[in-house]
């Protein structure tokens, strides 16, 4: 997610906790056993969502919100389950009883989110995760949150973007990761990320994160193209996307970022974000290319399309030389309405429109875990001793989507996955401004179906 912009942490009651037991840890046997892979899980960020539902005329969606990770972390003695944030850079605990701090400061700091802030002042104090361990930790003893209903934040983005590293303005208050490259420089610094998926294939359930070394079940990372952070001025994890390609037919790609090359996008890697949000043309190039898809835009700015359920479609991108294949689950999500007061299954588009239109356009592809899910990622910071760890920067992927494998096995699975849901709706009945042929409108409760954290 984007660190200006982490919403909801208020609204922070995981009423859409996802089976934690499908979470898949790697198995570590034999001389892979020194791997200290750290395991978070996922949760639905809960969203505000209309409670008028139940109408007879009107949509209720289920929760797609976006994701959030969460794992433990030992601060100061304590156990805190914390929000793992790529977007974000700076550690902040809040805790009821007092944490073993190695020392204070009188650096009293104010962290503002999309929505919500906590404050507190930069302290000092041993930190472990996973198989890691930090001697002495910059962070915020947060003793005031406003709208934070969590434990705490922890933030894996570069030093550039932490507020205690800038206002400290001393190595000594590097963010954690950094802490960790710092305090071994015999680690490589780089973090690793996998994204594991729910039993039924649809989701996300968690996932590891190793700091300096891969997960060994794809260490051929290592090999991977290396694609730098573009623009070079970003404090982001952007990279070039040099093409899309659906059934076999290449879109051009362009750029509205202004340094950017006409001749690549600039695709932002958020595993914050569960969906994508891509140029308008890429998006309808995807469901164009399925037969029966409804194009479905509505007088308030809603765009979505509904999908035949078992549809699908050969999507792969392109990063430099490589080519990355997505699973046809990935393209459609299946949601629960009701028309009529019956409950009946859509399948709803997953590649969306951009959010913002207007203003500076920072990002082409926003591209979150329909497309993380499909790859191990290894996010490289630079190697500046300034603490500019932002510059030098590089993202590697590796395929661990078999395009022929899922295109055969996606009927199977979707099939069983919408046996426990109710019968599909007959999506040649709507119109492409939302309305049923009764004229009822079936789009009614989709606002805020795009609230995303961006
Ligand atoms: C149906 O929707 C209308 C208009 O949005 C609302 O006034 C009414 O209360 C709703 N009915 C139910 C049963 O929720
Ligand atoms: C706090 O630190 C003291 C001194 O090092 C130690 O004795 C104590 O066990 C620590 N408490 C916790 C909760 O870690
Ligand atoms: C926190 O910072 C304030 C100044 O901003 C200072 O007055 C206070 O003593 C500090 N608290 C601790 C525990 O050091
Ligand atoms: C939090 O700490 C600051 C700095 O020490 C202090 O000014 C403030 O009153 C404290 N707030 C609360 C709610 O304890
Ligand atoms: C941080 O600052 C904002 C804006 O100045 C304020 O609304 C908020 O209450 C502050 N947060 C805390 C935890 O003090
Ligand atoms: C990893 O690399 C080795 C050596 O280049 C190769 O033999 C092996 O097939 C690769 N494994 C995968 C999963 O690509
Ligand atoms: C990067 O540089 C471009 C052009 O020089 C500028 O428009 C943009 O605002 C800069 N971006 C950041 C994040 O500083
Ligand atoms: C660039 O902006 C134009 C006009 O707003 C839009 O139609 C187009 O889809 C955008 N292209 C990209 C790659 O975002
Ligand atoms: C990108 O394309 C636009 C419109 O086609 C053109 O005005 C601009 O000069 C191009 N930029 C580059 C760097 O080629
Ligand atoms: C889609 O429909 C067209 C015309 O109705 C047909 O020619 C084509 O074979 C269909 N494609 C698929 C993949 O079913
Ligand atoms: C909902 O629709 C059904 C069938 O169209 C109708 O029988 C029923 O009276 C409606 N209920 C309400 C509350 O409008
Ligand atoms: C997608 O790829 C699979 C495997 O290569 C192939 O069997 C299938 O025909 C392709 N589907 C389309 C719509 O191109």
């Amino acid at each position: 997610m984007l660190s200006s912009t982490i919403i909801s942490f208020a609204l922070c009651i995981f009423k859409s906790l996802l089976e934690s037991d499908a979470l898949v840890v790697p198995s570590v046997s034999g001389d892979e056993s020194s791997f200290k892979g750290f395991a978070f899980t996922a949760h639905v960020k809960p969203k505000f969502n209309d409670q008028s539902a139940n109408n007879n005329s009107s949509v209720t969606l289920t929760n797609e919100g976006d994701m959030e990770y969460l794992g433990q972390v030992n601060v100061g003695g304590q156990d805190f389950t914390l929000v793992l944030d790529t977007g974000s850079s700076d550690l902040w605990v809040h805790s009821t009883t007092k944490i073993n701090i190695t020392s204070t400061t009188d650096r009293y700091i104010n962290l503002t989110y999309g929505i919500g802030s906590a404050a507190g002042n930069v302290s000092y104090a041993p930190v472990t995760f996973g198989g890691y361990s930090i001697d002495s930790q910059a962070l915020l003893n947060v003793n005031k949150t406003d709208q934070q209903d969590v434990q705490g934040i922890f933030g894996l983005g570069f030093n550039s973007l932490s507020a205690i590293f800038t206002e400290v303005n001393d190595l000594q208050a590097r963010t954690p990761v950094d802490s960790i490259f710092a305090q071994h420089p015999s680690t490589s610094k780089f973090i690793g990320l996998s994204l594991e998926r729910t039993a039924n294939q649809e989701d996300t359930a968690g996932g590891v994160l190793s700091v300096g070394e891969y997960d060994p079940q794809y260490s051929n990372i290592s090999t991977s193209e290396k694609h730098p952070i573009l623009p070079a001025n970003s404090t982001r994890w952007t990279i070039a996307l040099d093409g899309m390609n659906v059934n076999g037919n290449n879109l051009q790609m362009k750029s509205n970022v202004s340094s950017q090359e006409n001749s690549s996008a600039i695709a932002l890697i958020d595993s914050g974000t569960s969906l994508a949000y891509i140029p308008t043309d890429a998006v309808n190039a995807i469901y164009n290319s399925i037969n029966g898809s409804v194009h479905v835009q509505t007088a308030s700015g809603q765009d979505s399309w509904f999908v035949p359920c078992f549809g699908q479609a050969n999507l792969t991108f392109v990063f430099g030389e490589e080519t990355f294949a997505i699973n046809p689950l990935e393209l459609t999500y299946p949601l629960t309405i009701s028309e009529g007061g019956k409950p009946y299954t859509v399948c709803m588009s997953t590649f969306r429109p951009p959010l913002f239109t207007d203003g500076t356009v920072e990002v082409d592809f926003l591209l979150g875990d329909i497309f993380m899910r499909n790859v191990y990622s290894v996010f490289n910071f630079g190697n500046s001793s300034s603490g500019d760890d932002g510059k030098g920067a590089s993202i590697q992927f590796f395929s661990r989507t078999n395009r022929e494998q899922v295109a055969s096995d996606f009927t199977k699975q979707r099939k069983e996955n919408l046996q426990s849901m109710p019968p599909l709706f007959d999506i040649s009945k709507l119109h492409s401004n939302g309305s049923l042929g009764d004229s009822s409108q079936i789009m009614s409760q989709l606002s805020g179906d795009e609230e995303s954290n961006v």
